[in-house]
């Protein structure tokens, strides 16, 4: 997932292959989108001003499981993404994600439920009491943020369509889209991205969807409308623009998994005691920070979070 940018070397040399020719293929996508080409660079581009434009959130209650850490600012949290569907760079999100059409939008929630339902997403939002959750969110390339979300309890979607016994995990699925997402012209990753978690990472208080940021709409950038946060898991986990959340009886496939299984698990919480084949994960670099600080155990969220694995090696269920 991380490509490295060393000044005067060849990308190719420190970059995953597949990422460096996705990144071709990606500017292909783009460039062989006449009108995209055109508005996308520009420095008024639909995404600055969407980003600007954010709708207000009304009746925000505080939440108790917020951290008390300073929020990184609204810049910092919308121009370092990882959005593969829009590139592969930092900054890919910021500038393609404007041609996302992020309105009307429904989302399936199905699978073994006593009762499946379809939301128009406006409807959902109203169903629910949106609270302000300023949450860590650690990436496993080894930087971080805090970021004021905000959302509700996935718990209350799913208890409201009444999961069956056999309900054992929850499967997640990004949008299908590739004329507005162009990354999906691209094979960087198999589409659409889908995630997953065990039922009761699932219902845990701590787990959001979230509809916004900084009191306002998400951005689309950041996974508008509607987007999955669980803090004390790294963040890919945390899958943006959702359509579908299924109910099923064996452990889900999740991109990163899939793409490359001896680097990314199924369960892929913020442990400094596992590194990455790749790179140590015991130390982070806060955005906006000089010095890297210390990661914690499920990225602090151990007093809430560790009961839930107690028994479980996560050495090897990384
Ligand atoms: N969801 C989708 N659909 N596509 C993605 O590429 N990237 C993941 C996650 N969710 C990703 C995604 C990764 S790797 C990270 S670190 C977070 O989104 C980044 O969230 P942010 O850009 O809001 O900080």
């Amino acid at each position: 997932m991380l490509i490295k940018r060393v000044p005067d070397m060849p990308a190719s040399e420190i970059t995953d292959e597949r990422l460096y020719w996705g990144r071709r293929q990606f500017l292909r996508a783009v460039a062989g989108t006449a009108v995209g080409t055109a508005t996308l660079w520009s420095p008024a581009s639909p995404a600055v001003e969407a980003l600007e434009a954010q709708a207000s959130l009304q009746g925000l209650e505080k939440s108790g499981l917020s951290t008390t850490e300073e929020p990184n600012s609204f810049d910092d949290i919308t121009s370092y993404n990882n959005f593969y569907e829009f590139g592969l760079d930092k900054e890919d999100p910021r500038r393609y994600a404007g041609r996302l059409k992020t309105r009307p939008w429904t989302i399936k929630v199905d699978g073994e439920v006593g009762k499946p339902a379809e939301y128009a997403l406006d409807d959902l939002i109203k169903l629910n009491q949106l609270e302000e959750r300023i949450y860590r969110f650690r990436c496993v390339e080894g930087w971080s943020m805090v970021i004021p979300w905000v959302g509700f309890p996935l718990a209350a979607v799913l208890k409201r369509v009444e999961p069956t016994s056999r309900a054992k995990y929850v499967a997640f699925t990004t949008l299908l889209r590739p004329s507005e997402m162009p990354g999906q012209r691209t094979d960087v990753l198999e589409w659409p991205y889908v995630e997953g978690l065990r039922l009761d990472e699932a219902m845990h208080p701590l787990t959001i969807l979230a509809v916004g940021l900084y009191g306002k709409t998400l951005v689309n950038q950041n996974g508008a409308p509607i987007r999955l946060v669980v803090p004390w898991k790294y963040g890919f986990k945390s899958i943006k623009s959702i359509v579908r959340i299924s109910l099923v009886e064996k452990q889900p496939p999740t991109s990163w998994n899939r793409s490359a299984p001896q680097e990314y698990g199924f369960y892929s919480n913020v442990n400094p005691d596992v590194d990455h084949p790749r790179w140590s994960q015991a130390r982070e670099r806060r955005i906006g920070e000089f010095f890297r600080r210390k990661t914690l155990p499920f990225n602090g969220y151990a007093d809430q979070v560790a009961g839930l694995y107690a028994g479980m090696d996560l050495r090897k269920l990384y």
